[in-house]
């Protein structure tokens, strides 16, 4: 009887302890960003169709010369002729495979005077913003509802905290510009129009009827609207 209990009590306490572990991981895993790199360079071969949890796989180390470090992927103006009057290039490890497990990318963001960037989240990363051209009026709104705002001129940086919803928009009389530093390979982009109104397949337009209490003409019309957003 007393060898039973001892053995419950062995194996209740060594249960807690792989409980409390994978809890610790758990905890640690959330608390950062992309993992850690395990390798100086891994320049991701996209051609594999493979993916792995730290990203890509690498392209084989004797293949890599000085051109797999460099990108010229932000260096174009985008083309702002569009509904909101902004345009979002992203420099993320899709487009430049030298940040495969670097934990860390970058967008630039051209906007037509009055253009906006429009509310969004990035779910795997926060953000830090510089303004290098013109005048926006940025907003950010915590998990708690809390609405910040503020006017950020030429020069002037503003953060993102992971995951928050945020947008921009060009208060100048001319063109703006900014460049927005990642601590994610692949941040992702979670842009509340396009998920909301422009998904695939569609989600109906009673239902956005109801949750923003407008009429479905109105839903349908607004779809029809920011189709090539
Ligand atoms: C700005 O918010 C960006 O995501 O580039
Ligand atoms: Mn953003």
């Amino acid at each position: 009887m007393a060898g039973q209990t001892t053995t419950a009590t062995t194996l209740f306490l060594l249960m807690s302890m792989i409980l409390m572990i994978i809890l610790l991981l758990d905890f640690s895993y959330v608390c950062h960003a992309d993992p850690d790199p395990v390798d100086d360079i891994c320049i991701a071969d996209l051609s594999t169709g493979q993916r792995f949890a730290n990203g890509y796989p690498c392209k084989p180390a004797s293949q890599v010369t000085a051109d797999d470090l460099v990108s010229d992927v932000l260096a174009k103006e985008g083309n702002t002729s569009n509904v909101f009057g902004s345009f979002t290039t992203h420099g993320t490890v899709v487009k430049f495979p030298g940040l495969n497990t670097m934990g860390m990318s970058m967008n630039r963001v051209d906007f037509a005077p009055g253009g906006i960037n429009a509310p969004h989240t990035h779910p795997r990363a926060s953000e830090l913003v510089i303004v290098v051209r013109g005048t926006l009026f940025i907003g950010i709104i915590t998990a708690d509802n809390k609405y910040f705002s503020k006017v950020v001129k030429k020069g002037e940086m503003f953060i993102v905290p992971r995951g928050l919803m945020h947008f921009q928009c060009n208060i100048g009389k001319g063109k703006a510009q900014t460049y927005a530093a990642f601590n994610s390979q692949l941040p992702g982009g979670i842009s509340v129009p396009k998920s909301l109104f422009r998904s695939t397949p569609s989600i109906p337009d009673g239902l956005l009827s109801k949750v923003f209490q407008l009429d479905e003409a109105t839903v349908r019309a607004s779809k029809a609207k920011l189709v090539n957003i």
